[in-house]
C-alpha cells in the first residue's frame, strides 16, 4: 500500500478517497410527497437481508432526499444501466435540461425508465449514523432487466464492465 494514514487521525478527503476504492454501482433514489416528487443519485445502497427482504440508503443528513424520504416513509432504488451517466450527474446536482420524460409512475412512486432494476422499499428503521443517517427499507415491489448492463462508479469515475473474451 503506498499511503498510509494512522488509525487514530482520519482525514475525511482520505477515507472518501480509500472508500473510492470499492467500485459499486449507481442508483437514483426516488420518492414522493404531497410536495412533489424528489430523485438524488445514490451509490450507497446495500442489500441487507433476504429473510425477512431488507435493503439500505445512507443519505447525507444535508441533502434534501433525507428529509423528503422522512416524510413519505418509502423509496424506490433504481439502479442505473450503462448508458445512464447523464442521469447520474443529473440527479447529483449537475441538472441536464437535454433529459427529458424520465419517469413513469408505479406501486405510487416515481420510477426512471430504461434502469436495470428497481426496488421499491419502506422505510422501517432510521440510524444516526454520524453526518449519514441509514435507511433501512422492506422490499414491496421488485422488477429488473436482465439483459442490462450496469452502471460502474470507481474513484471518482463512471465505467462499465469490460468484456472477457473466451
Ligand atoms: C456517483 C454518486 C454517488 C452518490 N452517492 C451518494 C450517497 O450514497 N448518499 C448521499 O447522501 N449522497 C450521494 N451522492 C451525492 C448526492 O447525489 C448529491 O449531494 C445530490 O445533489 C443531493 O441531492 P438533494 O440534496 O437534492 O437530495 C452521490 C453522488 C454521486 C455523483
Amino acid at each position: 500500500m503506498s499511503d498510509t494514514v494512522a488509525m487514530d487521525s482520519i482525514d475525511p478527503c482520505d477515507l472518501r478517497d480509500c472508500c473510492g476504492s470499492f467500485a459499486t454501482g449507481v442508483t437514483v433514489i426516488t420518492t414522493r410527497t404531497p410536495d412533489g416528487d424528489h430523485g438524488m443519485t445514490a451509490s450507497s445502497f446495500m442489500s441487507v437481508s433476504l429473510d425477512p427482504p431488507l435493503i439500505s440508503i445512507s443519505l447525507d443528513r444535508r441533502t434534501k432526499m433525507l428529509g423528503e424520504v422522512r416524510k413519505s416513509g418509502r423509496y424506490a432504488v433504481n439502479i442505473l444501466s450503462q448508458d445512464m451517466c447523464p442521469h447520474a450527474m443529473h440527479f447529483a446536482g449537475k441538472p441536464d435540461e437535454t433529459l427529458t420524460d424520465l419517469f413513469l409512475e408505479q406501486h405510487g412512486l416515481p420510477i426512471l425508465r430504461d434502469t436495470a432494476a428497481v426496488i421499491v422499499a419502506d422505510v422501517v428503521q432510521q440510524v444516526e449514523a454520524g453526518d449519514h443517517v441509514l435507511l433501512l427499507g422492506r422490499v414491496r415491489h421488485l422488477d429488473r432487466d436482465p439483459t442490462a448492463e450496469p452502471l460502474l462508479y470507481h474513484a471518482g469515475q463512471f465505467g462499465s464492465l469490460a468484456t472477457q473474451s473466451a
